[in-house]
């Protein structure tokens, strides 16, 4: 199965599944790295390994409906079968989840629906995990539908919160255990489990 990741920041999620393919525990392939941003580590780790990088935004593509050509005709011609949101900081557009339907993936470093929602990103669920005096944090898998993180969990675990913990340390512990889970879910997706 061939997977496109769509990243605009660091791209530790994309690289995690990445080694874990490299690794022989997953059947599918990375075929594809999509970004908004051109400069992120996502696209220097695509580099790195061989994968084909596409950059596409509202400047490569000013005319929404020639930006969406581009990107479906893209992903088509590919051969994409399953899309991993990774650190994407875009709405999915409609007609994304409309060409694939059940078929694209977000990681979210925090319990989900109780920690998600618009603004609910990065380190901003970390403060808010803190702030509710949280014992337990996570990490959630769910299918993406037309707002954010509202689509079905497919994977989740917890994550402890230390009495010491500040929002940056509790994002490392998050982030670590992120990348040991969007490979299984993407794994419980090759075994037809979702
Ligand atoms: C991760 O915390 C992920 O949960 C969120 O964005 C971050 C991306 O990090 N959606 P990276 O680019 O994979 O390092």
């Amino acid at each position: 199965m061939k997977i496109a990741v769509f990243a605009s920041g660091g791209g530790s999620n994309f690289s995690a599944v990445q080694k874990k393919i490299l690794e022989g525990c997953l059947k599918s392939s990375i075929d594809l790295v999509v970004s908004n941003n051109s400069r992120c580590g996502a696209a220097e780790k695509a580099s790195l390994y061989g994968i084909e990088f596409f950059h596409i935004s509202g400047r490569t593509h000013p005319d929404p409906l020639k930006y969406r050509e581009a990107l479906l005709e893209k992903l088509a011609s590919t051969g994409i079968e399953l899309i991993l949101l990774a650190g994407y900081m875009k709405l999915v557009p409609d007609y994304l989840i409309a060409a694939y339907p059940r078929r694209i993936l977000n990681i979210h470093p925090g319990i989900l629906p109780e920690y998600g929602g618009k603004g609910m990103y990065g380190i901003n669920v970390h403060k808010a995990v803190i702030e509710a005096g949280a014992k337990e944090s996570g990490v959630t898998v769910h299918i993406v539908d037309e707002n954010y993180d509202t689509g079905p969990v497919v994977r989740q675990e917890k994550v402890p919160v230390l009495p010491e913990d500040t929002p940056e340390t509790l994002a490392v512990r998050v982030l670590r255990k992120e990348h040991d889970t969007y490979w299984r879910a993407v794994k419980d997706f090759e075994e037809g489990k979702f």
